[in-house]
């Protein structure tokens, strides 16, 4: 419960299901763009990390669409990751394991694209976590951190809410409420999201305010 309000630590099986089958099961095409967007016909033998993958929504995706990428998903729970590799089961360039963005068991430099989507306002020290990105991240490689905007509109969090799935006509406006008030409020500015960047050491930050949607999607090189 206390992840309703409060954002950080590991998930329990309760919210896992929860997110899965309310939010995730409702915002398909918003990881399909950004897999179409970041992740399309990347080279053979590409690595690419997906840093609190959760349920595996963006790593499926990408392992599916790259046959000849190799496909890492790390998330601090146990029960996101079982269902991640409940879900992505027979792809044979995709593994998940349990790990902290705080202290990712990778080596450095043993990625080419790393991503985190949704997750980085539940670590407890946002910039170790990215900084960790950078690490296993190749000089030449790329990073991606898309996270809730923190300035989004009424609107647009009505518009993205209005998507979930299961959820009780008569409380979407709370749902709506909560999501402005505590996901939206735990997220970040255009601003702060680029300041966390560059004090991970991270170069060439660039922050898109995703237009129509609540979302934030930056870019940054692992070098400054
Ligand atoms: C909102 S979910 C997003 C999951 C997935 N990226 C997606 O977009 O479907 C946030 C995830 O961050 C994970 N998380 C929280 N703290 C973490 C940490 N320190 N290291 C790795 N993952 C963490 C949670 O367990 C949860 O699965």
């Amino acid at each position: 419960m206390m992840h309703l309000f409060k954002m950080k630590g590991s998930w329990d099986a309760g919210i896992s299901f929860f997110y899965d089958h309310i939010v995730a099961s409702g915002i398909g095409e918003l990881y399909d763009d950004v897999v179409e967007n970041f992740f399309r016909e990347l080279p053979a033998g590409c690595r690419v990390l997906d840093l609190g993958c959760g349920s595996g929504q963006v790593s499926i995706r990408v392992a599916k669409l790259n046959p000849l990428a190799q496909v890492v998903g790390i998330d601090l729970s146990p029960s996101q990751i079982a269902r991640a590799k409940k879900r992505g089961a027979g792809l044979p360039n995709l593994s998940f394991l349990v790990g902290d963005a705080m202290n990712a068991p990778q080596p450095n430099e043993s990625f080419d694209l790393v991503v985190s989507l949704a997750s980085i306002k539940h670590w407890p020290d946002p910039v170790r976590g990215l900084r960790e990105m950078r690490r296993v991240c190749r000089g030449d490689g790329r990073l991606y951190v898309i996270e809730v905007n923190a300035r989004c509109t009424e609107e647009e969090a009505r518009d993205f809410t209005d998507r979930w799935r299961h959820v009780p006509p008569g409380t979407r406006a709370i749902v709506r409420w909560h999501f402005r008030r505590f996901v939206a409020g735990q997220g970040a500015t255009a601003d702060e999201l680029a300041g966390l960047m560059r004090e991970a050491g991270m170069g060439e930050v660039y922050v898109q305010i995703v237009p129509g949607q609540p979302l934030l999607i930056a870019t940054g090189l692992p070098a400054n």
